[in-house]
């Protein structure tokens, strides 16, 4: 009998879209061995970030499997190769969560630029001891140029917002080219060098691994921001807790990590970095479009059809 895994509890709706396909459901897949043996005999699945799905899940899932349905437009968490090589389908989840983590990036400007994280633990900490002029000041965004590396959806998304905070943006690629949505492209190193605020917006490949290590780090102005919604190994971790300790730069905030759930010990010492549980497209109206894209991913190709967002 034919039957989809997901590997977390979805929205009501997504059972519905499914129908008359069975949904099954493990919650988290910290546990291999449990997730091993439930995808067995399961034509599709429906995985998060936290899934790794490789040789050994298809082996398991047997021939039966027709499409692994990442709820993530990240994919970094399949071997797409392994995937095709069987003639799966494999499909992320474009396009819905690209509002989200946009705001999501400026909440953590503003918070890391305004001392927030810091301001709020010295509150519940009972250390206010009433209003200072110069107390926990911060760095205003007004002029200030953010350096976006990255111009796909969510890099424009978030440079689409950024006149609201009369921020001017500057995006970095691999080479220099025309202009982005009227915002120059320039070459990493020189954005590095000249922003005030660097945000990450690029997958996680072999060619992104650490690009921003503690050569790159070394390039940022010391009065700079980090900002990384991306994907933790996009960063040295450790290069960055140095350069954060050392005040080499002025301060981070990052959503993602190198080995997540862990966070490098050092970083978790320091006021000046933003310590976020990878929350970038979590609210409820995305996480709900995220599984209901990936539930018609499924249908369709169970059904015969071309997937909507193949990869
Ligand atoms: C993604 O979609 O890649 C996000 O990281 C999931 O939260």
């Amino acid at each position: 009998m034919a039957f989809v895994l997901a590997t977390a509890a979805l929205p009501p709706s997504i059972a519905a879209l499914l129908a008359p396909i069975e949904l099954r459901t493990i919650a988290g897949t910290t546990d291999r061995q449990a997730f091993l043996a439930a995808v067995r005999g399961a034509s599709a699945l429906m995985t998060m970030v936290t899934d790794r799905v490789d040789d050994e899940v298809l082996d398991a899932a047997g021939p039966g499997l027709r499409i692994v349905a990442n709820v993530a437009v990240g994919y970094d968490n399949l071997d797409v190769a392994a995937i095709r090589r069987r003639g799966i389908v494999a499909t992320n989840t474009p396009d819905v969560l690209t509002g989200a983590v946009a705001e999501f990036t400026w909440g953590m400007i503003l918070a890391v630029t305004r001392r927030l994280g810091e301001a709020e633990r010295l509150v519940r900490a009972g250390g206010w001891k009433g209003w200072g002029f110069d107390f926990l000041t911060g760095t205003e965004l007004a002029g200030k140029q953010l350096g976006i590396i990255g111009a796909g959806r969510i890099g424009r998304d978030v440079a689409r917002r950024a006149s609201a905070f009369d921020v001017r943006v500057v995006f970095g690629g691999r080479r220099p080219g025309p202009d982005v949505d009227g915002h120059p492209v320039r070459s990493i190193d020189e954005v590095l060098q000249t922003s005030d605020i660097v945000s990450l917006h690029v997958p996680l490949r072999d060619d992104t691994r650490h690009l921003i290590d503690a050569r790159a780090i070394g390039l940022m102005k010391p009065t700079a921001f980090l900002i990384n919604t991306a994907r933790g190994a996009v960063v040295d971790e450790a290069a960055l807790a140095d350069a954060l300790e050392a005040r080499r730069i002025a301060g981070a905030a990052l959503d993602v990590f190198e080995r997540e759930p862990v966070v490098h010990p050092t970083l978790l010492t320091l006021e000046n970095v933003v310590l976020l549980p990878h929350l970038g497209s979590a609210t409820v109206e995305t996480r709900t479009a995220m599984a209901e894209l990936a539930a018609k991913n499924v249908k369709a190709v169970l059904d015969g059809r071309a997937p909507l967002t193949p990869l």
